[in-house]
């Protein structure tokens, strides 16, 4: 039963239905061209190995070739465990894949960061975006696709808001085009609900990690994520008309204008400070620890 639609679907119709919808936004957003190479990244979670698996299904007929990539974050008795899931789900498929090992890369990993500071969770996804992105400009990709779904869009969407975080605000869109030093950022999933995605991995019998990240416990954005949810409970399309106010293309947060990027004096990638993120983040990391360094 689909509350927000109030139909109900056998296990095929349903399978059937999540595809369909899934491509047709793929397909409204202009996502993908023919010819293009997506790079998908996995995490082995399920909203990842969900968005392989249908990107997979619909590669032929988009016409695109699809590449994997997995980060070995070096979290201790987690990061092993997805990247072994990433690779089973890859090799299932045939899909070609990439596995980016941080220490290898750059030399740290996400565990050094959190005996360091704290608010692991925000740092870390500094890193996972930047390394990704190097990843698919340095190799010539045309898009990256990652697996948010619609529940992580709103829960961030609405912890913008109430931090009067509008710049932020306005990234929250299914599709940021190339900039600059800036990959093509693909989100397939962005309006398809949490729920809906668990059902699909489920019925398939999907390889998924079900751990989560030791260091996303307490998380804020989880929290944003039930209230909405409780909201959802008396108003089932609620998630849906936050989503299609906020991906409108003409939106009043659309048409903000996007300030230049400068580059990286350190690394060269596309920074609005002199020194990117990523390379603060490595540069205090090689300080000692005496020093007191704030990120
Ligand atoms: P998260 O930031 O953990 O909510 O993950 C959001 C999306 O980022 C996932 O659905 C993946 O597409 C991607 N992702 C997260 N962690 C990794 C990882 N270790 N390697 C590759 N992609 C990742
Ligand atoms: Fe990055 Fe958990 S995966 S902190
Ligand atoms: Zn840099």
């Amino acid at each position: 039963m689909l509350p927000y639609a109030n139909v109900r679907y056998c296990k095929t119709h349903f399978i059937e239905f999540f595809e369909n919808r899934i491509e047709r936004f793929i397909v409204k957003y202009k996502m993908v061209e023919p010819g293009d190479r997506v790079l998908i990244a996995v995490s082995g979670g399920k909203d990842s190995v969900v968005l392989l698996h249908v990107m997979w299904k619909l590669a032929d007929r988009l016409g695109i070739k699809l590449h994997g990539v997995t980060i070995d974050l070096g979290i201790r008795n987690y990061s092993s465990i997805y990247v072994a899931v990433s690779k089973k789900n890859f090799e299932k498929l045939g899909v070609p894949y990439t596995i980016i090992d941080l220490k290898d890369a750059f030399g740290f990993t996400i565990d050094d960061v959190a005996k360091r500071w704290r608010r692991v969770c925000a740092k870390c996804g500094i890193v996972k975006r930047y390394v990704l992105n190097k990843f698919a400009v340095e190799e010539g990709y045309d898009a990256v696709a990652t697996g948010h779904n619609l529940d992580d869009m709103m829960a961030v969407a609405l912890s913008s808001l109430m931090r009067g975080d509008v710049e932020g605000l306005g990234k929250i869109k299914p599709v940021l085009p190339a900039r600059e030093g800036l990959v093509k950022k693909i989100k397939p999933l962005a309006f398809t609900r949490e729920k809906d995605v668990k059902i699909y991995a489920c019925l398939n019998k999907l390889d998924v990690v079900s751990a989560r990240c030791p260091y996303s416990r307490g998380s804020t954005l989880d929290d944003f994520k039930h209230a909405i949810n409780m909201l959802e409970e008396k108003h089932p399309s609620i998630k849906y008309s936050f989503a299609r106010t906020l991906y409108r293309e003409q939106g009043g947060l659309a048409r903000m204008k996007e300030e230049p990027l400068g580059k990286c004096k350190i690394c060269g990638m596309p920074s609005k400070s002199l020194v990117c993120g990523f390379c603060r983040l490595r540069q205090a990391l090689q300080a000692s620890p005496r020093d007191r360094v704030f990120l």
